[in-house]
């Protein structure tokens, strides 16, 4: 059984899914409705390990690996997607270091960030630049000692709270991919603010913000690799964010399942409960089966990356589905809601927004397909 969980896994699954029934399930629609971004939990997440779950402890990690990793994020993610985002996007930025950093960039950030110490953030997007990150612009000019940064990133998941900022800038004379370079940038540095907070239909309770370098010193010493090794490294970090991405996704569907399950019991119309209707049956079948293969995917390319296996396409597929599934089960679970379902006294609603943006950040749902039709065409 390549999927039974050894006790290590277990455990870590009930601990994300006890500290999520208690820290953010009772409040998760608060926070969504006032646009609350929870700090002082995150620093707990931080305090429990949660946010250095792939960094081996030598670096201050917890070394639990990618299939706890999956499996916290997505109990996570059933409570609160919002926190789910902000812990996925927080132990994405330790990648680039952990993959590419050197000792003492290791010890300076890595091992704070694994810690909880420090909250890092991944900062790729350009107003300009999406799912094309080649073409960025935001400019890393090489002035010796140090690189001056000019230029705008948007959509950076919790920038504004981040003490630290994984940074892909164009160094390079070259154009495209092969320009490009990424750097630690402490908040507080001269010439680097936080610019306009984005105000979002869905995952109302993690902060999405612009973040703006303006004649913006970073020390030779914060480029993590060598010039050019961007690309590369974005891409990188982004095969384990998407791992991340998938298991929120798979969490949100869980979520939809139960509600809709939960309310089909109860609902009665013509006499009897709604949940004896083969049209429901057949909705909730459906969101069920794609739950499990969704979790299935998605262990499978966590395990492949715990092996040190390639699991570039792996991951995609699993992002894909397990993104494209949490907006099926939305729409059913809000679908067998009826009426209800469409008014904000019930949690489906808050789903439905959530579930949006999983085919969007950390790669559409045509990027993945771009990314598995290339491995298969390549071979
Ligand atoms: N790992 C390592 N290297 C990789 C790689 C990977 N996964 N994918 C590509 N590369 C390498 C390639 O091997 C190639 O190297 P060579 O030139 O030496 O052969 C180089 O990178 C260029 O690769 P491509 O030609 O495939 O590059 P491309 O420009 O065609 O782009 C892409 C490929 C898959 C479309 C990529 O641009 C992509 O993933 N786009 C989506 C970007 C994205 O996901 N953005 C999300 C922003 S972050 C976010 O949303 C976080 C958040 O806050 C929630």
């Amino acid at each position: 059984m390549p999927h039974q969980l050894n006790a290590e896994q277990e455990m870590i699954r009930l601990m994300a899914r006890d500290f999520a029934r208690k820290e953010l399930e009772p409040y998760a629609a608060e926070r969504d409705r006032e646009g609350i971004f929870p700090l002082d939990v995150v620093k707990k997440m931080g305090d429990l390990g949660f946010l250095g779950m792939m960094v081996p402890p030598e670096y201050g990690g917890a070394g639990a690996g990618a299939v706890s990793y999956c499996l916290a994020v997505q109990e996570i993610a059933y409570s609160c997607a919002s926190t789910a985002v902000t812990m996925s996007v927080a132990n994405l930025s330790t990648e680039p270091l952990l993959k590419f950093g050197d000792e003492s960039q290791k010890r300076r950030y890595l091992e704070r960030l694994a810690r909880g110490e420090l909250l890092g953030c991944f900062a790729l997007t350009e107003p300009g630049a999406g799912s094309d990150p080649g073409s960025l612009r935001l400019r890393a000019e090489d002035r010796g000692d140090h690189f001056l940064l000019n230029g705008t990133k948007v959509f950076i998941t919790h920038g504004a709270y981040a003490d630290v900022v994984n940074l892909i800038a164009r160094t390079g004379p070259d154009k495209g991919n092969k320009g490009l370079s990424a750097f630690i940038v402490e908040r507080g540095t001269p010439g680097f603010r936080v610019g306009a907070t984005e105000k979002k239909m869905g995952l109302r309770a993690s902060n999405t913000v612009e973040l703006v370098f303006e004649d913006c010193k970073v020390p030779r010493e914060n480029l993590v690799g060598r010039p050019g090794l961007g690309f590369t490294i974005a891409m990188t970090a982004l095969d384990s964010g998407r791992i991340g991405i998938a298991s929120q996704a798979t969490g949100i569907a869980r979520a939809c399942l139960d509600e809709a399950v939960a309310y089909a019991r109860q609902r009665r119309q013509f006499g009897r409960t709604i949940g004896s209707f083969q049209a429901i049956q057949w909705m909730i079948a459906d969101m069920a089966t794609s739950i499990e293969a969704s979790h299935l995917l998605t262990l499978e390319a966590a395990r492949s990356k715990d092996l040190g296996l390639p699991f570039t396409s792996q991951a995609s597929m699993a992002k894909l589905f397990a993104s494209e599934t949490a907006n099926k089960a939305a729409y059913h679970c809000l679908q067998i809601h009826g009426g209800y379902g469409y008014t904000m006294d019930f949690k489906v609603e808050r789903l439905y927004r959530d579930a949006r943006a999983t085919t969007i950040y950390e790669g559409t749902s045509e990027i993945q397909r771009l990314v598995i039709a290339r491995r298969f065409l390549k071979e």
